[in-house]
Order: structure tokens, then C-alpha cells, then sequence
């Protein structure tokens, strides 16, 4: 049985060790003994587009949109960030360019029994259409963003969270040493997961989020009742997807991609701008952008990779496709895929949100 295996959308750490444990558990050869079935496994250069794009006549393509995976070649992955196998975020049932004909034809050249989608909501929604149409498909949950639903945790967000807290720790030096309000803008899109779980456990002072549109003056009176006081300096984390009651997302430029996201971004440096105009703080702004994506997993990104590489494979044997692993309530379980890609997982405001201090709520039972 050919097991394909692809990641899409933003990379982020933890994606080799998902693709490492698929294949370790896949070619294990004591399980193979008490399995009625043999596996081979193939990884899919950049997600969606490899698949649509290589040509399985043809010897040069196929070396260039795939690679034969084993165990010694993925024996180290799991130490790394990023993917090896590539990403994209093409979207082969794009309304505009729809390439779903090439991509089955294609599933059916290589010869693919079921594929092993690793992503977040786009390419998730990718893959459980294809299992309407009668693909095996098989999902692993990733996202910084924290924003997929029928899971509590995603892949990458942890080793994010752990860059916004180290990043933090660095800035407090220096916005210490000059007195300064800093403003870190963290990724995450309509999703405030990173910037309030980063926030909350860097200690920022104000925390912006998407779910809660901010009013700037009640920003500068958060600043204003620290004036004098033993504090000299203040962070403030805001998400990219952050507004204000008055405005819309601010975005990096008019482009969409194949899934209909626009790049969002820019908004640190408005509300820095906003600060000193209205305060006289001095005030910098810090962007963390891609690094939040970059580096090499966190110990809770390498635990899950595995498990949830692990689960991936015992979901195949099992013959449980058109679903996603799912870590729930402590324990490894699986949801269907088309639950996970209607929707996404926001902040609820009410339960973590305090919207008087803008910061997490500081009652949490
Ligand atoms: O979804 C992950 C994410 O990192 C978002 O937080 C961010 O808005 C977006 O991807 C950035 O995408 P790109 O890498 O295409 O600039």
C-alpha cells in the first residue's frame, strides 16, 4: 500500500518529525509482521502543487515533485524546522484555476493508496475534498495560529509561542535601558491565539487581538496610568489581524492567494505611531513576522509530531480515512475531516479576554 505524504500552507517546526514518524511507524518492520498489509511511503514536494504538477511518466519530473521516503533518510528530521519536503499554497480546487482532474489523475499515475495530508484548514479542506471523491486521505493538524477546530494542538504553535516569549525577554532589556513602549506584532491571522498566549506568558501589559476590536485612546490610558510609577518601560503584543472599532485589518498589500487569504500586517507600526503622538512615550515597534515560524521545534512540537505521526498511520491500518488526528482532553483521538474545515477555533472572548485591561482575563475557573 502506497502512502503519500505532503505538507501545505505555512511551514512551521514540527512538520518533519510528523513526516518522519509517518514513515518510521509505516516501514516499522515488527509491525509490519502483524500487519496483513505492507507499506511504501513517498513524500509530495510542496503540498498540493507537487502533486499537480509532476508528471508519473515521466523519470525527471517525478525526481523533482517527489522523494522516496525510508528510514535512514528521515532518521534526523525531527530535530529540524521548516519542511523537507516543501510547501505551497496552491489550492487545486481553486474557483479561478481548478486543477482537480490533474491532481486525480495524478494520485491514480503514482499509484497512491492514501495520502497523508499535513496542514492547517486550507489544506485539510483540500484533502477532505478529495476523500468526497473517493481519495483515502488521512490529516495531521497544523497551524501557528492555533485556529483549527477538533483539536487542542496543532503543530508549530508551541515552538511560535516559545519565539514570542524569547523575543520578548530580549526586548525588555533594551525598551528597559531607554524607558521605551515596545509594540510586538505576532502572526496568527483572524486568530489571537499567539499574540494572547504569547503575551500572557512574556507578561506584556496589553494584549490586542482580533476578537476584541481595540479603541486606541483606551490603549494610551492603560500607558497614561503607569506614567510616574516605579515601571519605566511597557510591551504590547498585537496580533497582525488585530482592528479598531473604526478600521479594517491592516493588510500588506491588495493580493489574495489561491485559499482567498489577503497578507495582513503593519498594524505595530500604526499603533506606535498612534502612541507617541498621543502620549509623548517613545515608542518602537518590533515586527516577528516568519521568525515565529523558523527554528527548530520545541520539545511539545517534537512529542506531538510524533504522536500525531504515530496516530496517522494507525488510522490507516485501521482503514479510518477522510479524518484528522486529534489530540482532546489528554488523549489521541481522530475527528472527521469536514468538521475541521468549515470553521475556525476563535478566542472567546468572554472566557480569556479581559476587555477593560486588554489582557488575558484574570479569573480563569
Ligand atoms: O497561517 C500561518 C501564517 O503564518 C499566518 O499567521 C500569517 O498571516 C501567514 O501564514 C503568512 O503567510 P506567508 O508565509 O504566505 O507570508
Amino acid at each position: 500500500m502506497r502512502i503519500a505524504v505532503l505538507t501545505g500552507g505555512g511551514d512551521c517546526p514540527g512538520l518533519n518529525g510528523a513526516i518522519k514518524w509517518v514513515t518510521k511507524t509505516a516501514l516499522d518492520p515488527v509491525l509490519e509482521k502483524k500487519r496483513s498489509v505492507k507499506f511504501d511511503v513517498i513524500g509530495i514536494r510542496d503540498g498540493w502543487k507537487g502533486l499537480v504538477e509532476v508528471d508519473p511518466e515521466n523519470p525527471e519530473s517525478l525526481l523533482r515533485h517527489t522523494l522516496k521516503l525510508d528510514e535512514e533518510i528521515v532518521r534526523t528530521w525531527d530535530r529540524y524546522g521548516g519542511t523537507n519536503l516543501g510547501s505551497s499554497r496552491t489550492n487545486p480546487f481553486n474557483p479561478k484555476k481548478d486543477m482537480s482532474e490533474k491532481l486525480m489523475e495524478n494520485i491514480a499515475g503514482l499509484g497512491i493508496d492514501v495520502i497523508v495530508a499535513i496542514g492547517g484548514e486550507d489544506t485539510l479542506g483540500v484533502a477532505s475534498k478529495l476523500y468526497r471523491q473517493g481519495i483515502k486521505v488521512v490529516g495531521i493538524p497544523k497551524t501557528i495560529d492555533g485556529d483549527l477546530v477538533g483539536t487542542d494542538y496543532s503543530l508549530g504553535f508551541d515552538s511560535a509561542v516559545n519565539v514570542i516569549m524569547e523575543e520578548i525577554d530580549r526586548l525588555r532589556t533594551t525598551a528597559g535601558s531607554h524607558g521605551r513602549i515596545f509594540v510586538v506584532e505576532t502572526m496568527g491571522r483572524h486568530a489571537g491565539w499567539l499574540a494572547l498566549h504569547g503575551g500572557e506568558c512574556s507578561g506584556a501589559y496589553v494584549i490586542l487581538i482580533p476578537e476584541h476590536p481595540f479603541d486606541m485612546q483606551r490603549v494610551c490610558t492603560l500607558l497614561e496610568e503607569r506614567r510616574g510609577r516605579e515601571i519605566q518601560y511597557s510591551i504590547i503584543v498585537v496580533s497582525e489581524g488585530a482592528t479598531m472599532s473604526v478600521h479594517q485589518e491592516f493588510c500588506k498589500d491588495a493580493k489574495v492567494d489561491e485559499f482567498g487569504h489577503r497578507s495582513l500586517g503593519g498594524i505595530a507600526a500604526y499603533i506606535a505611531r498612534e502612541i507617541e503622538g498621543k502620549t509623548g512615550f517613545e515608542t518602537r515597534y518590533v515586527i516577528l513576522s516568519h521568525l515565529q515560524r523558523g527554528g527548530s521545534p520545541s520539545a511539545r512540537d517534537r512529542l506531538m509530531a510524533r504522536w500525531y505521526g504515530i496516530a496517522a498511520v494507525d488510522m490507516i491500518v485501521n482503514e479510518d480515512f477522510g479524518r484528522m488526528v486529534s489530540f482532546r482532553h489528554g488523549e489521541m483521538t481522530s475527528v472527521p475531516m469536514k468538521d475541521v474545515t468549515d470553521h475556525l477555533n476563535l478566542i472567546d472572548v468572554n472566557k480569556y479576554y479581559d476587555t477593560e485591561r486588554y489582557n488575558g482575563k484574570r479569573s480563569i475557573l
